[in-house]
């Protein structure tokens, strides 16, 4: 008998369960799966988080950026959409870890996801705040310092912590408390909402190309890579390329590793496989179809971006509205406000709604608590309670904790994510090459080895503390998993009774 701690949940098993009673409505098609998935990647990454890429890693060189960091997501794509279409089940990597490596890599794998989902929802929720705040201002109405943002922040130049003078982000809290709810009343009704609210966006983001285009100077693009191509450290110590104050590393591989957190969310839909009507068909198909659709409007918007502003002008906080308050367009300035928030919105409920799907398909397995985390409302056939605390979280999160620490997290934790998703795929296909795959990833080794090796480069290009903050992570998830998981695991026990027979 092999080691139960990396005992292996047959393919067989999971196929099973999908016939049960306890299931999630069949009602999402391709059109809305790809729009949840659009829904999900554009926000914050290309309204926030350009302007760090553009003004402090990358230079215009952040076009390039987006292109490395969009391959290197379409490679991790290709392998999510063959899990999809193989096991669609809620629960995404962490069940595609339970079928090919085992219980304890899935534990930590669902356990790293709460960094994608939850995290990543805290993140948001901040950018969410950031621009609602913004917009009110050019109204003239002000939320009240000591209610706007986190009551700490780190400054990456002086290397310290610092007060800001605020007790909690309560537009944060807000926003999130309004999503959980709607996500409670149930999954059709946030797909549809989901749907109107990405509309907006691709208008505005295409607004912002076309518009932006007839304000480009060429001459803005020059210096292309003004820190060079590349910003690769190995824990504090640069490899190759530039370093900026403290030692973190600059250049176009080092801006591809903060915009990464642009492209998270395609992968969201494989949670969603459980509520599609045709999910071996659809699921993959809107995978690749909402990272294509993003992958060309981020290269575009970059371009235009960097092409209208010099790079070292960019603003930090609201980059892509600014540039066009710069230009003398405050009227514009205010509709992509408008728009971010609408965008970001639709980032925050698709991101809500990954997070409790996860924690159902590990309470179906006994990892965590399944009357609390299994629980899926009479009426609404949503999981009510995981929603409810997911929504605590993430508040709590948003509300206190500074916008910079959460999206570093959140990209080193999907990072893994990936690497983990490249390398089952590879492990599944030797184990059960006879397994059914209604979509196969192309190029199969070639594929799956590019994307760990191109996410591990990412990896190594974010600043060394979230190496140090992601081991934390781990470290905690195993004290969780050895002082509750192994023991009430589904698996396991369904041995022991074995045994004991
Ligand atoms: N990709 C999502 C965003 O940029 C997480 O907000």
């Amino acid at each position: 008998m092999g080691n139960p701690l990396f005992e292996r949940k047959p393919l067989s098993l999971l196929l099973e369960e999908m016939k049960g009673e306890n299931r999630l409505r069949r009602v999402l098609g391709p059109v809305t799966l790809t729009s949840l998935g659009v829904g999900a990647i554009i926000g914050t990454g290309i309204f926030v988080l350009t302007g760090v890429g553009a003004h402090d890693k990358a230079g215009p060189g952040l076009i390039l950026s987006f292109v490395v960091a969009g391959i290197a997501c379409v490679f991790a794509a290709l392998c999510y959409a063959e899990f999809a279409s193989m096991v669609p089940v809620a629960g995404s990597a962490y069940t595609y870890a339970y079928a090919t490596m085992g219980e304890l890599f899935a534990w930590i794998i669902g356990w790293d996801l709460v960094l994608e989902y939850a995290v990543g929802s805290s993140t948001v929720a901040h950018g969410w705040s950031a621009h609602f705040r913004d917009l009110l201002g050019s109204f003239g109405i002000h939320i009240p310092q000591s209610l706007s943002t986190a009551p700490f922040d780190y400054n990456p130049v002086a290397g310290s912590f610092f007060a800001t003078g605020s007790y909690f982000d309560v537009a944060a809290i807000a926003i999130t408390a309004i999503i959980t709810a709607i996500l409670v009343y149930g999954i059709r009704e946030s797909a549809r909402f989901n749907t109107g609210m990405v509309i907006v966006k691709l208008a505005i983001v295409l607004f912002v190309i076309v518009v932006g285009s007839f304000y480009i100077d060429p001459q803005n693009w020059h210096p292309f890579a003004p820190f060079g191509y590349t910003g690769i450290s190995f824990f504090g110590h640069t490899l190759v390329g530039q370093t900026g104050i403290g030692n973190v590393p600059l250049g176009v591989l080092a801006g591809a590793a903060v915009i990464f957190f642009a492209y998270i969310g395609f992968d969201s839909v494989s949670t969603h496989a459980e509520e599609a009507r045709l999910p071996r068909r659809d699921v993959p198909i809107a995978i690749i179809t909402s990272l294509i659709i993003c992958t060309v409007l981020y290269i575009a918007v970059s371009a235009v971006l960097t092409g209208m502003i010099r790079y070292d002008r960019i603003n930090i906080d609201a980059p892509v509205s600014d540039a066009f308050a710069q230009k003398g367009l405050p009227w514009a300035q205010r509709l992509i406000d408008v728009g971010a928030i609408t965008g970001i919105t639709s980032v925050l409920l698709v991101m809500m709604l990954s997070q409790p799907r996860i924690l159902l398909a590990m309470a179906r397995d006994g990892l965590v608590p399944s009357k609390f985390f299994g629980a899926v409302h009479e009426r609404f056939r949503t999981p009510y309670k995981a929603t409810m605390l997911t929504g605590l979280f993430v508040a709590t999160m948003s509300a206190f904790l500074p916008l910079r620490i959460l999206a570093e997290l959140t990209n080193i934790g999907t990072l893994l994510a990936f690497v983990i998703v490249c390398t089952a795929v590879l492990i599944m296909r030797r184990t059960h090459p006879e397994a059914e795959r209604p979509f196969r990833a192309p190029f199969v080794p070639f594929v799956p080895i590019m994307g760990i090796l191109s996410c591990l480069l990412l990896m190594f290009s974010l600043p060394e503390e979230n190496w140090w903050r992601l081991i934390i992570w781990l470290l905690l998830g195993f004290v969780i998993y050895f002082s509750y998981g192994r023991r009430h695991s589904v698996l396991s026990r369904m041995r022991q009774k074995a045994q004991i027979h």
